[in-house]
């Protein structure tokens, strides 16, 4: 389809959210299955019914242009989504850093429909057509609300993620030392102080967590 005028723009604009919205229904599930937070699954679980409203709206501005809702395949949803996989299937990683990782990926998500819908919504304003940028708005309210309940649960659920990750890495570290015998005892006593000094720090890795406690507290001292 040659896209010359404006009207052609909102319509492959809705087609491509359209294609996004359709897209996003096949993989909430698979983000849902991976969230063990039980305030984050039913808010993830609430935005999959939000979604499929989100189609008939979209399929209800179609309609409002005289045109018949077609998808058109959009590259930015399907490239958050392959990161997403890429992550899993690449990085290996633990059940809590997946899901930290879903953090970022979901509000990568949100942002970009964000993006899409006040895109779609200025060409509607230009354009003069109330019904479409009615329907538009209210999928960005929805969506914009999504991405604050994740920033807004952010800090919560990466401490969950954080101390669960340590915990697994403090289990497998301790069978690894019991295998060994007791020479192993001390080391084990060292991973516990540089775990309390990533506690401190909040940072992941754990070499690197003390390092940086120590420059948090000379840049303390010269300051004073
Ligand atoms: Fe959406
Ligand atoms: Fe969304």
């Amino acid at each position: 389809m040659s896209v010359q005028s404006l009207p052609e723009l909102l319509i492959h604009d809705l087609g491509d959210i359209l294609f996004a919205e359709r897209t996003i229904l096949k993989a909430l599930p698979k983000m849902i299955r991976e969230v063990s937070g039980a305030e984050m699954r039913a808010r993830l679980e609430q935005h999959y019914e939000e979604t499929q409203q989100q189609v008939g709206n979209l399929e209800l501005a179609f309609a409002a242009l005289g045109e018949r809702a077609q998808a058109q395949r959009c590259p930015g949803i399907l490239g958050i989504i392959q990161e997403h996989d890429e992550f899993k299937s690449e990085e290996e990683p633990s059940k809590p850093i997946m899901e930290a990782f879903d953090l970022g990926a979901g509000l990568r998500v949100e942002h970009y429909e964000i993006a899409a819908y006040r895109s779609a919504i200025a060409i509607a304003r230009n354009l003069g057509i109330p019904e479409v940028i009615d329907l538009l708005q209210r999928n960005l309210d929805q969506e914009l609300a999504m991405a604050s309940f994740i920033e807004s649960n952010a800090a919560m659920a990466l401490e969950t993620a954080r101390a669960n990750a340590e915990a697994a890495a403090a289990k497998s570290a301790s069978r690894g030392g019991a295998k060994k015998g007791g020479a192993r005892k001390g080391g084990a006593k060292k991973g516990a102080v540089k775990r309390g000094a990533a506690k401190k720090g909040g940072a992941s890795k754990r070499g690197g967590a003390k390092k940086a406690t120590a420059k948090r507290g000379s840049t303390k001292r010269a300051r004073r």
